[in-house]
C-alpha cells in the first residue's frame, strides 16, 4: 500500500480529474449549521464534500467553499464537490433543469465536480433517463464526472451492457456491511467506491474489538473505522457537525492498522443485517 495522506486522490475513469480520497458528508447537517461545518472541514484539510439535492444544503456548502476561497486563499479547483439527484422528472429536459438548478445553488464557478444518481429505485427506464440527463449536463461542462449511488451488481451490469461505466458508485461500506459482490464488480471495472456511513453512525462505539484497536493505536474508534476504510481502498465520507470530531476524523495519517487487524475487522461482516443506512444493500 502506498503511503496515504490528506492529499491522496483517486484517478477517475474517463476523466483527468482526481478525487481526494477522504470526503466529508453533509447528510442531516441542518442548513443553518452546514456552512460552518464545511468551512471547518476545509480548514481541517478535507477537499471533498458529499452533498445531495435531498439534503437541502447545496447552497450552504457552496457558500462555505466560496468563503474559504475568499478568506483562506483556497482555490475552486482544489475542492471536489459532489451532489446527487434522487428521481427523474416528467421529461429528460425537466430533469436536466433540476440538475442545472443544483449547479446554480452551489454556485461554484458554474460546475460541480461530480453528479450521482442517488438510488437505482426508478426502474430501468428511469435509470436510463437520469443517466442521459447527467450525460447532457456533463456535455455542457456543468458536471466534470458522473456516477451512481446504491447501485447493486444488476444495475451496474445493466449499465455496462449498454456500454456505460459510471466513474463512481457510492454505497454503505464498513466492517459490518461490506457488500463484497458490489465491491468486487466495481474493482474489476475501475469504478471508484465511496463508502457512506463509514463510522456506522456510532452504532458500534461500544464494540470490544473496535475499542481494543482504539487503545492499541491510541486513537478513537471512529479513526480506526476510517483508517480501515482508507486501507481497503475506499473513499470514506464521514459526517460531523461537531468541530472537534471534524478535525479528529481527518487525523488519519499518523498511524496505520497492521494487516492482521484489518483482517480481524474484515471478519465482522454481517451482510444486510449490519447495514444502518437508508437503502437496501446487496451482500454476499
Ligand atoms: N448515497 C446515499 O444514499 C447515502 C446514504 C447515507 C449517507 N450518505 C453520505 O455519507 C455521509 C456519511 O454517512 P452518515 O452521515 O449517514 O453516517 P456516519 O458518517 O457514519 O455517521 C455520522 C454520525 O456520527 C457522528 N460522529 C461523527 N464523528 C464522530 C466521532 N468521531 N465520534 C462519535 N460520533 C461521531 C455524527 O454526529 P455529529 O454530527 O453530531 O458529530 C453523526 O451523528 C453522509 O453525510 C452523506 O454525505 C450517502
Amino acid at each position: 500500500m502506498s503511503k496515504l495522506n490528506l492529499e491522496s486522490a483517486f484517478a477517475l475513469k474517463g476523466s483527468s480529474l482526481k478525487m481526494p480520497v477522504l470526503g466529508f458528508g453533509v447528510y442531516n447537517s441542518p442548513a443553518d449549521v452546514t456552512k460552518a461545518s464545511v468551512l471547518a472541514a476545509l480548514r481541517a484539510g478535507y477537499r471533498h464534500i458529499d452533498c445531495a439535492q435531498y439534503y437541502e444544503n447545496e447552497q450552504q456548502v457552496g457558500e462555505a467553499v466560496r468563503e474559504w476561497i475568499a478568506k483562506d486563499g483556497g482555490k475552486r479547483e482544489q475542492v471536489f464537490f459532489t451532489t446527487k439527484i434522487l428521481s427523474p422528472a416528467s421529461s429528460e429536459d425537466e430533469t436536466l433543469k433540476s440538475l442545472r438548478q443544483s449547479v446554480d445553488k452551489a454556485n461554484l464557478d458554474g460546475y460541480v465536480d461530480c453528479f450521482l444518481i442517488h438510488t437505482p429505485t426508478s426502474g430501468t427506464e428511469g435509470r436510463k433517463h437520469l443517466w442521459n440527463a447527467l450525460k447532457k449536463l456533463r456535455d455542457e461542462g456543468k458536471a466534470k464526472v458522473i456516477g451512481v449511488s446504491n447501485y447493486g451488481v444488476k444495475h451496474l451490469e445493466e449499465m455496462v451492457a449498454a456500454g456505460e461505466t459510471p466513474a463512481i458508485n457510492q454505497i454503505e461500506i464498513h466492517p459490518w456491511c461490506q457488500q463484497k459482490p458490489i465491491v468486487d464488480f466495481c474493482q474489476k471495472h475501475g469504478i471508484v467506491l465511496q463508502a457512506y456511513c463509514p463510522i456506522v453512525r456510532g452504532a458500534y462505539a461500544g464494540d470490544p474489538l473496535l475499542n481494543e484497536l482504539a487503545d492499541k493505536y491510541k486513537v478513537s474508534w471512529a479513526q480506526v473505522l476510517l483508517r480501515w476504510s482508507l486501507q481497503k481502498g475506499y473513499s470514506p465520507l464521514p459526517k460531523s457537525d461537531t468541530p472537534s470530531r471534524i478535525v479528529s476524523n481527518a487525523d488519519l495519517y499518523s498511524f496505520e492498522l497492521e494487516q492482521a487487524d484489518v483482517d480481524r475487522l474484515d471478519q465482522c461482516d454481517k451482510g444486510a443485517a449490519g447495514a444502518v443506512g437508508p437503502n437496501p444493500v446487496e451482500c454476499a
